[in-house]
């Protein structure tokens, strides 16, 4: 790839944020990292996995897949390599050494983290189980390991109401995403489908943060406006939205809309960023709102991940706690197919 060729793709972001401000310049000096990092993907048989919200330089040049956490979990079962880094958040390398347990699992980013992931504790779910012996436990993909393994089936948001409403008990806990979880509800009765859900507190601090007065106010600016968010959102938010979805459904919805259609996405800035580069005949307003963990994977940190990785890059998990965390995973699998 040429400094020329990665400028122009990057060109099109309309900068949010200092972080998606490209120069030529910036690319020209990018292309030394990009070159060593294909070099060592090489040497090392490596593949780099790269969810949406990472710095779109990452997926345009380096990553050899993309997406959504469902997408990316069932690539990660198809993968052909020795060594796995995944640009993304913690919870999603485990989730990939959990099923590839004798592949090198890395995770190139420097913060370590989720505010959903960070919400919850495998004690503490042991802790429910006793309290709610006769519940299914539910938990969404954002969870570790630890938490996984105490768990009867995972989901993520592109499955959560799939799944859910496949479960043979109407007595279910779900964690750790209480607007997820109230969200869920909202979907269940509009279904005709009755579950008792118990809820945990769990949120995510950047989808948390979207109201439904900036959807009133985007709407007022904006004619045709279609709104997109995330299942992770305020049920007040779902409700004004057009579409809600995963990352990876809420693309596959701006695919197939008219030309032209101006969105708003409330997600992390890096689906825009993406989509702005990706679909040139749609027009993307709003905000910018970054996950500072997504945001702390870089090139040079993949480079750095690949040429001399560090004891906390690395995933290594107990083989008993991997064996009960992937009953949760394939648990999952199973369902997502019926
Ligand atoms: P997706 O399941 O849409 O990839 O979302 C993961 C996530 O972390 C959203 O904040
Ligand atoms: Fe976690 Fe929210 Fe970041 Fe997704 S956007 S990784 S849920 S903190």
């Amino acid at each position: 790839m040429t400094a020329q060729e990665l400028y122009d793709r990057l060109k099109v972001i309309q900068p949010g944020s200092v972080l998606c401000n490209y120069s030529y310049e910036t690319c020209e000096r990018m292309i030394p990292v990009i070159n060593e990092i294909q070099e060592l993907k090489k040497q090392h048989n490596a593949v780099i996995l790269a969810h949406s919200y990472v710095a779109p330089e990452i997926i345009m040049s380096v990553a050899d897949y993309e997406g959504d956490s469902f997408k990316l979990s069932q690539d990660a079962t198809k993968v052909n390599a020795d060594m796995i880094v995944f640009a993304a958040v913690r919870f999603m390398g485990e989730t990939a050494k959990i099923l590839n347990p004798s592949k090198e699992v890395l995770i190139p980013g420097s913060l370590i983290g989720c505010s959903l992931a960070d919400s919850i504790t495998g004690d503490e779910v042991r802790a429910l189980r006793q309290k709610y012996p006769d519940h299914t436990f539910v938990c969404y993909i954002n969870t570790t390991a630890d938490v996984k393994s105490e768990c009867d089936v995972c989901v993520t948001s592109s499955n959560v109401m799939h799944i859910v409403s496949r479960l043979d008990n109407d007595k279910i806990v779900f964690l750790p995403d209480r607007l997820m979880g109230q969200n869920l509800q909202a979907e269940l009765i509009k279904n005709g489908i009755q579950k008792k859900i118990i809820l945990h507190s769990g949120t995510c601090y950047v989808h948390e943060q979207y109201d439904p007065e900036m959807i009133r106010f985007f709407r007022e600016q904006n004619s045709g406006l279609r709104v997109v968010s995330h299942p992770e959102c305020h049920p007040g938010v779902a409700l004004l939205s057009d579409f809600v979805g995963s990352t990876g459904q809420m693309i596959k919805y701006i695919k197939e809309a008219p030309a032209h259609t101006p969105f708003l996405l409330l997600t992390e800035c890096g689906l825009s960023a993406r989509l702005q580069t990706e679909l040139p005949n749609k027009t993307f307003i709003g905000s910018c709102s970054m996950c500072r963990y997504m945001k702390s994977n870089s090139l040079d940190n993949i480079l750095k991940t690949l040429r001399h990785p560090e004891k906390a890059m690395k995933i290594e998990m107990d083989e008993s706690l991997r064996k009960k965390a992937k009953k949760c995973i394939d648990a999952m699998f199973h369902y997502a197919a019926l």
